[in-house]
């Protein structure tokens, strides 16, 4: 499936990125670097977790289960896991001070026995089959460079009956106007994304993969409000004068909270929660 790429978007930019933004991403929205959903009137930090605990349920997550979170931030899901299931997780991020983030962060929670952190590509990344109960991603997979690899070797990391939970930014349903195409390059370069997959390309990569049950949710209405509210902290915060510090890209990177807002508003954009288990035996 060829996904067309952003040339000026490579893995070090996107580690550099997060070693930059960590603070800001916790500055203006918490521990959690993922929308909001909202059935309600939530608050911001009601709406992520939320976010987490509609997907641990509709992925089948239970207690005790070896879970891989690929793309941990500052390491929110991971520790919720670890506390709340007794989950033994391992993180992966790109970024030096994600790492150092999230391992103080899950040392503070008391569950450093329970998350180990590494800073490694997941595209790279190697696990001996069957070593996890569940593959868990939250916001990572956009930032992928060959996804439909990426599940064939996520599903061989999976023990057969093993559970797979994502959310990812999804580029609108083809076929893509010129508009489109500008508005998915814009997020692309902005948030620093090679490529946005559609929803069936998602299904794609996963049924080619082996995944079985496959399911997906189109939450992009309930999670829009993400950027609505964090439009409102810039313009509010003194964050835009500290962005200079960080150089054009993290002011770039600010000035494209509108245009992702945009880009969910006209459907060039939507957001997909997907499920899946590799099959028994
Ligand atoms: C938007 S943040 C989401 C963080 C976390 N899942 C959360 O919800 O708070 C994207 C994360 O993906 C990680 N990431 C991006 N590309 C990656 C890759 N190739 N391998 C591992 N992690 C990656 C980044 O380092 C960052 O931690």
């Amino acid at each position: 499936m060829n996904v067309p790429r952003v040339p000026s978007v490579t893995k070090r930019a996107i580690g550099w990125h997060y070693d930059l933004a960590t603070p800001f991403y916790r500055w203006l929205w918490g521990v959690h670097i993922h929308h909001g959903l909202w059935e309600g009137e939530e608050t911001p930090e009601q709406a992520q977790q939320q976010l987490i605990e509609r997907l641990a349920s509709a992925a089948g997550l239970t207690a005790n289960m070896r879970v891989l979170d690929v793309g941990c931030g500052m390491g929110g899901s991971s520790i919720y896991l670890a506390r709340q299931l007794g989950c033994q997780v391992t993180g992966l991020t790109l970024s030096r001070t994600q790492l150092l983030w999230a391992r103080l962060a899950a040392w503070r929670q008391g569950v450093h026995r329970r998350v180990t952190i590494h800073r490694q590509d997941a595209e790279t990344a190697s696990f001996a089959p069957a070593s996890f109960d569940a593959l868990w991603s939250i916001e990572c997979t956009e930032h992928l460079f060959d996804r439909g690899r990426f599940f064939q070797s996520a599903t061989r990391w999976l023990r057969p009956g093993g559970r797979v939970g994502i959310c990812a930014w999804l580029a609108g349903d083809r076929p893509h106007s010129a508009d489109t195409t500008r508005q998915i390059d814009a997020v692309c370069t902005g948030f620093l994304c090679p490529s946005l997959g559609t929803a069936d390309d998602y299904l794609t990569w996963m049924r080619e993969a082996g995944l079985a049950q496959i399911a997906w949710l189109d939450w992009t209405n309930q999670v829009t409000r993400t950027w609505e509210i964090c439009l409102q902290r810039v313009q509010r915060s003194k964050v835009r004068h500290l962005a200079w510090l960080g150089g054009r890209a993290m002011t770039r990177f600010l000035d494209h909270f509108d245009v992702i807002l945009q880009a969910y508003r006209s459907g060039a954009m939507k957001y997909g929660c997907f499920t899946a288990q590799r099959p028994e035996g």
